[in-house]
């Protein structure tokens, strides 16, 4: 018996594609339903390793079952089980244990958690706190609060979440921005050294929603004779100002404002760079079209602006599951759109005077677009600011 047609029109997945009928007709196997089971339980067996301090545990090398067990503070079985299940993940190795395809005996659980277990390059790299690239704090706040996401479909319905990271900022962002700093710090890097360096003799850098200030950093190292304006919200500007004092090479040029990005004072006609990093989805579009406007009235003649997001596919391809991913974790956490497309933002820009230039994907899945103040033109217009708003600075910026 043929299938039916999709009830939406949406064609079918191509033979072969997880999901696809099988070529007798028979129902497709049920993997890809499973894998979104395994993913749930992916995901919490790396936070339990995160907390239990598993990876630091194997920092300086390989440990067996009872060694780790003891080191964590667990029962060796327990433990083995959790660090099986990395093994089987590609997270941790089993170092001398071979397979019966390499002409050894067949490692089981036993084997292995008497062998030992040892860090896979990608824990070394990314899962160890104090790597430089660590992702450890991202992998528990990458999908915002968790207790979020069981409500996602009345969040849907309503239109908003019950609780949104905004009306706390203190309470998320912090180490939201503790966690995207090292990777961001790797994009930005790569994005200064695409931008010409300014020709005037101290070049400004204002970073709006600066979070840890990979953003601000890593231009001001990239040019030792700038300086730079970091905005942030009252109740995570610590975060910033912590981030700039472990980087005095850079931090030392670099003042903090705290005050909303909407409302605060900026310097007009006077930036050769404006950084919007990872801010606009989580505004309304309202909010993200002006926050694109005060950043264009603070550029400079010749002046760039840098935004980085994940703006929404073109189309649904697998490809674009982490874009479309991080846009629900948005609808599912904050009052924000979600995902502004690469149209709406280069018609702003355009909108606020700019020219949209390049876009750079500097490292896998990271989108980057620049748009310019064409040089010998004045500002669009003043900064706009919300009638009736207030100006809270921290810090003097002259
Ligand atoms: C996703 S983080 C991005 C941090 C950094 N720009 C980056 O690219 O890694 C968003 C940051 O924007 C800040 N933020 C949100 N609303 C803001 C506002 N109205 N004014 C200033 N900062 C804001 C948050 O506190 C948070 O640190």
């Amino acid at each position: 018996m043929s299938q039916p047609p999709p009830a939406s029109g949406a064609a079918p997945p191509p033979p072969g594609a997880p999901g696809a009928s099988a070529p007798d007709g028979q129902p497709p196997a049920p993997a890809p339903v499973w894998e979104l089971i395994h993913g749930v339980r992916r995901y919490w067996a790396v936070v339990a390793a995160l907390d239990l301090g598993l990876f630091e545990a194997l920092a300086h090398g390989p440990r067996d079952a009872a060694g780790l067990a003891e080191a964590l503070g667990a029962d060796p079985h327990r433990v083995g089980l959790l660090a099986d299940t990395l093994v089987a993940m590609g997270l941790l190795t089993t170092p001398g244990l071979t397979t019966p395809d390499e002409g050894g005996p067949a490692g089981g659980a036993g084997r292995a958690a008497e062998r030992g277990y040892a860090l896979a390059p990608v824990a070394a790299h990314y899962l160890l706190a104090g790597a430089r690239r660590s992702m450890a704090t991202l992998v528990r706040t990458g999908p915002g609060p968790h207790e979020r996401w069981p409500e996602l479909a009345d969040t849907l319905r309503r239109g908003g979440p019950r609780v949104r990271v905004e009306d706390d900022p203190g309470a998320f962002y912090p180490a939201l921005a503790r966690g995207t700093a090292p990777v961001q710090r790797a994009v930005a890097t790569a994005i200064a050294r695409e931008l010409p360096v300014p020709a005037g003799p101290e070049p400004l850098v204002v970073d709006l929603g600066a979070g840890a200030a990979p953003w601000a950093l890593a231009f001001l190292q990239a040019w030792p004779a700038a300086r730079g304006l970091a905005v942030e919200l009252p109740e995570v500007a610590h975060v910033t100002e912590e981030a700039a004092a472990a980087s005095p090479s850079a931090g030392g040029r670099l003042t903090v404002l705290a005050g909303s990005y909407h409302q605060v004072e900026l310097p007009e006609a006077a930036a050769d760079v404006v950084v919007l990093g990872h801010v606009l989805r989580a505004e309304p579009r309202a909010g993200a079209r002006q926050l694109v406007a005060r950043a264009a009235a603070t550029l400079r003649p010749g002046g760039v602006l840098v935004v980085a997001d994940y703006p929404r596919p073109d189309r649904p391809t697998p490809a674009a599951t982490p874009d479309l991913l991080m846009a629900l974790t948005i609808l599912a956490t904050t009052g924000g759109q979600g995902a502004f497309s690469v149209d709406d933002l280069h018609g702003w820009m355009r909108d606020a005077g700019l020219e949209p230039g390049a876009t750079h994907h500097p490292l896998p899945g990271q989108t980057v677009l620049t748009a310019s103040r064409p040089a010998g033109h004045a500002a669009a217009g003043p900064l706009p600011r919300p009638p009736g708003s207030t100006v809270t600075l921290s810090t003097s910026w002259e």
